[in-house]
């Protein structure tokens, strides 16, 4: 009897294990390969493969760089077009953005190459759609989610041909176009739009200029649904479905962001915040680095990175950098750009390609971090607590340095008109006053209080939907009209209504004063008569 009883136990332990080893096939897109697009949804990828599914990259065939990545050899397959443009073409239009980015007038440059980046969105996705032996082995893997970067216009069209469910993850806060066709509401009196870097309190003039940009101008995330219109029509991919009904019919938009640091405003269910996707605790430095670091004694050092964008910083400017740098008592680590000077103070300055950042944000030596306000960036400082100068240089870069002073973790500077004094003061401002270190350790405190990090979270959202769909937590408003959505019907029915009880009571109001006049005529009249 106790035997059995011991089977019976073992049989139900291994069919539960067997259940929660259900393993999915899982499929992403984070653009061609390269980027920190791509790091963040691999993040996700790489816990998905940690809980036992079986995740594909999809990358350009070109860029064989992340293939050869150890790291991610061990995690994914990968799935590839060859139809792509070449490696150098890719770095050429990453080094577009970062030239246009350090150029002072990004959107400028934007504005001035709409056609040729319209162009490159409709290549890259000929170089998909028209590829069978790609489309095929998308097919073969079988796959119960796609898990896709909307910031890349085409791939979504991959789960409407392959007949897939997919799910959004964007790699920053919510743009509101994207949120508006996620059926979240979207009121911009309360929320500073994407990329204006406006305050949570606005004045009258930025709600003004807010209200324009969102609901007046395209956005980058528009004129991509716009062109992906025009192709789907050349192509036959659902023609008579508008860009916001494709985009709706996504089951979970994760969004890297967190309401620790995030200004607060609503939205719908199918909207899953996860900001910090790429937080995790950090490592030991290796030997070097760790050395470097400890020489700084009382003073510390400071991290500075401009993120990849801003290889072609000016030799000037760098020079700028050097004169505030040496004039402050703490040693620099500071990841190198293009034109960084070779003769420089090995004992001051520590330089290199690649930064360990997450390790050297959580070192208690690190006294502050200047960067250009990436959001994965933020984040890290979220997690660990340091306080820092902003430079934004693009994009949501500049919301991201908005938070940063509403929380007061630090001080922004503008790119444009920096300077060694400018630089010096920021650095002294910050680590001069308790302020900024009080805050900066408050907010991340607040951060870490949670049930689960942000890419577990993100992983069990994406199982969720995997097992039972995303259509019960949408909202309907992707359903209705734009008159339905705002009313207009409801508030014209009801001022109709108004109108009628007005219009019928005035003619009873007109009866009833003849009747009462008729009465009181006669009445006169008879008066009139009797007195006669
Ligand atoms: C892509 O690969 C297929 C075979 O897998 C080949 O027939 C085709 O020519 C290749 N296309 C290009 C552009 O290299
Ligand atoms: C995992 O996915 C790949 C396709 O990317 C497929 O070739 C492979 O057979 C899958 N493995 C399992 C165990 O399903
Ligand atoms: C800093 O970290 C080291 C270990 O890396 C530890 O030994 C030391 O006590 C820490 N110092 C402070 C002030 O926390
Ligand atoms: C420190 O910064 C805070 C907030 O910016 C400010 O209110 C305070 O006056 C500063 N203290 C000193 C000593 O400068």
């Amino acid at each position: 009897m106790k035997m059995e009883l011991d089977i019976w136990l073992v049989l139900v332990l291994l069919a539960i294990i067997s259940d929660t080893g259900n393993s999915a096939n899982i499929a992403f897109y984070g653009g061609p390969g390269v980027g920190s697009h791509f790091s963040t949804i691999a993040a996700l990828g790489e816990e998905l493969v940690g809980r036992g599914h079986n995740v594909t990259a999809i990358i350009s065939g070109e860029v064989t760089s992340v293939k050869n990545d150890v790291r991610y050899a061990k995690l994914f397959h990968f799935t590839s077009t060859n139809r792509t443009a070449s490696e150098g073409k890719l770095k050429d239009r990453i080094d577009f953005v970062a030239r246009a980015a350090v150029s002072g007038d990004f959107l400028g440059e934007f504005a001035k190459n709409k056609e040729a980046m319209r162009e490159y969105w409709l290549y890259d996705c000929d170089d998909m759609i028209k590829d069978d032996d790609f489309i095929n082995s998308l097919m073969e893997a079988n796959l119960d989610m796609f898990i896709i970067d909307p910031g890349f216009g085409c791939p979504n069209l991959l789960p409407e041909i392959l007949k897939k469910p997919f799910t959004f993850f964007f790699p920053t806060h919510l743009e509101e176009h994207l949120a508006k066709a996620l059926g979240s509401p979207v009121n911009v009196a309360i929320r500073p739009s994407y990329s204006s870097g406006f305050p949570l309190r606005m004045t009258f003039w930025q709600r003004l200029h807010n209200f324009l940009r969102v609901e007046v101008f395209p956005s980058f995330i528009t004129m991509r649904m716009k062109s992906t219109q025009e192709y789907r029509s050349l192509r036959n991919i659902s023609p008579h479905s508008s860009p916001t009904e494709l985009f709706s019919r996504a089951e979970l938009f994760l969004v890297n962001m967190d309401f620790a640091v995030e200004f607060p405003f609503p939205i719908s269910p199918n909207v899953i915040p996860v900001g910090g996707i790429t937080t995790k605790p950090a490592k030991l430095l290796e030997q070097n680095l760790e050395e470097f670091v400890q020489s700084s004694g009382e003073d510390g050092v400071i991290i500075f990175t401009m993120g990849s964008y801003a290889t072609y910083m000016k030799e000037e400017l760098i020079r700028e950098f050097m004169t505030a740098f040496s004039r402050l008592p703490q040693k620099i680590v500071w990841k190198v750009t293009l034109n960084f000077p070779k003769n420089i103070d090995h004992s001051k300055f520590k330089a290199m390609s690649w930064l360990p950042q997450n390790d050297l944000l959580a070192h208690n030596k690190t006294k502050l971090i200047i960067f250009q306000g990436g959001n994965n960036g933020f984040y890290e400082v979220v997690y660990h607590g340091v306080p820092c100068v902003v430079i934004p240089l693009l994009e949501d870069q500049y919301d991201v340095a908005s938070r940063i002073i509403h929380h007061g973790m630090g001080v922004k500077l503008d790119y444009h008109t920096l300077n060694a004094d400018k630089i010096e003061e920021a650095v002294r401002t910050v680590l001069g006053n308790k302020s900024y270190k009080e805050n900066t350790a408050r907010i991340s405190s607040m951060y870490g209080h949670r049930t689960m990090r942000p890419v577990e979270k993100a992983a069990f959202w994406v199982e969720h939907v995997i097992q039972h769909g995303g259509t019960h937590l949408k909202s309907v408003a992707g359903e209705l009209t734009w008159y339905q959505y705002h009313l207009v019907d409801i508030v014209g029915f009801l001022a109709l209504c108004v109108a009628v009880v007005f219009i019928i009571l005035f003619f009873v109001l007109r009866i009833a004063v003849r009747l009462i006049c008729t009465i009181w005529w006669k009445y006169r009249h008879c008066k009139a008569k009797k007195t006669e």
